[in-house]
């Protein structure tokens, strides 16, 4: 059974960034069923996080988004529990449970408290410039 389905409810009616996100779900269903080790999808997370945050940060400058600064906050925030996250199973080698929960939780509160409500607020500006 996967950790997280993607349906529509968790779209922010952009088909681009749509993409992106549903690559984090792939991602958190490929460890969680077993088909990638806690050691893989802490880099892929890692690389995945800089490129997503870089393509939403791109179109805040490129369309003067207004809550860029929060929303850049919020980007931080989890940037910094990843690095964390890394520094512990990838440096000092404790890839334990431990590690592996919080990974899990650290997904599950980025999809519920980010992606279903800080994404969705850029929607309209998003779309006020043309994407779709
Ligand atoms: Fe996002
Ligand atoms: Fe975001």
């Amino acid at each position: 059974m996967s950790f997280i389905d993607w349906d529509e409810s968790y779209s922010v009616g952009i088909k681009l960034i749509d993409k992106q996100h549903q690559k984090l779900f792939a991602l958190i269903n490929a460890f969680h069923d077993g088909q990638q080790n806690l050691e893989e999808t802490l880099q892929d997370l890692l690389s995945y996080i800089d490129f997503h945050f870089r393509t939403e940060e791109h179109y805040f400058d490129e369309f003067s988004y207004e809550d860029k600064a929060k929303h850049g906050q919020q980007h931080h925030f989890y940037e910094e529990r990843i690095h964390e996250l890394c520094k512990r199973c990838l440096d000092e080698k404790k890839c334990d449970e431990q590690v592996s929960d919080e990974t899990q939780e650290f997904v599950r509160d980025w999809i519920t408290h980010h992606i279903k409500i800080s994404d969705k607020e850029y929607t309209a500006c998003f779309q006020k410039h043309g994407l779709e």
